[in-house]
């Protein structure tokens, strides 16, 4: 059976380097291996939480003049918005109809934003649903997405067994995980990188905010001329060894614990600035031409892939409104 990748990331915020570890980096990859690669923007998702329209058409923007400039090919995968294929929002409603509040009531992601005093929104009780469409709708067979969304997969198998049995069908196909290889990227305050702590390294920025970023990256006072630096505690060595091979890591290990000529943390970030710039720096200018909203090329990337992505989402969708009795 083919391989078919589907995956999303919301625009809820400016890309930094957990998302680029945790999901972009997985996808670009992905698109060379056998099989099909659906990749969305979770617009849908987005509004769960956002409510400024600007802002929503920036991210999304952002995120798709990313991918793009990082090399997503549009012959190997398609690229979309999620909320251009509004069939998404039919199935979403087929599955809202064979699940249990309770399921719902009892996912991670849900609890914690009620645990932290958020009055939640329906449509944060019901994301994982949406999700389970999203994938779905396409016959998804591999999720890549990291340990945070695997409740959420969890959910979208159940969801795939639960409509089959109800309407004594084979139709949706139930989705495997298929985790991110890549560690927890830690943020400039050493938990893990994430928006809402104010951690985070920019992907696509200017050297001056780069540098102002990296710099930020929270290490200790240990004298480096007088004691070995701890290559284990220290977050800007855990940066590095992100963006670097073993061989080269294991040299900086070797500068940590043994070269008292080491002037301390300061060399660490200067080979984190110079790292992100060799890795992305070329893609940048190209990034800054795709993300200009005067300049069409990403709006018609996205009209192409949704029309792809919509062509699949229709097959499947007719077969469920038969299989229901919409139709
Ligand atoms: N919930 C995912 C996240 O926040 C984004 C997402 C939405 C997604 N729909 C999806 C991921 C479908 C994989 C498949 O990371």
């Amino acid at each position: 059976m083919t391989k078919r990748y589907v995956s999303g990331i919301q625009p809820s915020g400016d890309l930094h380097l957990g998302n680029y570890f945790g999901a972009i980096a997985e996808h670009l990859s992905i698109q060379h291996l056998p099989g099909e690669a659906y990749y969305f923007i979770a617009d849908y998702h987005a509004l769960t939480s956002l409510k400024d329209a600007d802002k929503l058409r920036g991210y999304t923007r952002q995120i798709a003049a990313t991918y793009i400039a990082l090399g997503l090919d549009e012959s190997k995968a398609v690229l979309f918005k999620q909320s251009d294929i509004p069939e998404v929002q039919e199935l979403t409603w087929m599955l809202n109809c064979v699940l249990g509040v309770g399921v719902l009531l009892r996912c991670h992601a849900y609890k914690d934003k009620v645990e932290q005093g958020l009055m939640p929104n329906a449509g944060l009780l019901t994301y994982p649903v949406l999700m389970a469409a999203d994938i779905l709708i396409y016959g998804g067979t591999h999720v890549p997405v990291g340990k945070d969304q695997v409740q959420h997969l969890e959910v979208a198998r159940d969801l795939a067994s639960a409509f089959n049995s109800a309407f004594n069908t084979e139709l949706l196909v139930k989705p495997e995980v298929h985790l991110s290889s890549s560690p927890m990227v830690p943020g400039t305050d050493g938990k893990k990188m994430s928006k809402s702590y104010g951690n985070t390294i920019p992907i696509f920025a200017d050297k001056k905010t780069l540098k102002k970023r990296v710099n930020s990256i929270v290490t200790d006072s240990k004298d480096p001329s007088k004691e070995p630096l701890d290559p284990e505690t220290c977050n800007a060595f855990a940066i590095y060894s992100l963006l670097n091979p073993s061989d080269k890591v294991e040299s900086l290990r070797q500068r940590y614990l043994h070269d008292r000529t080491m002037k301390g943390y300061g060399v660490t970030k200067q080979l984190i600035v110079e790292d992100l710039q060799r890795l992305f720096g070329d893609a940048y200018a190209r990034y800054q031409e795709l993300v200009d909203p005067d300049n069409l090329e990403i709006d018609h990337i996205l009209a192409f892939g949704a029309k792809r992505a919509r062509i699949r989402a229709r097959e499947i969708l007719t077969k469920c409104r038969r299989a229901t009795g919409l139709d």
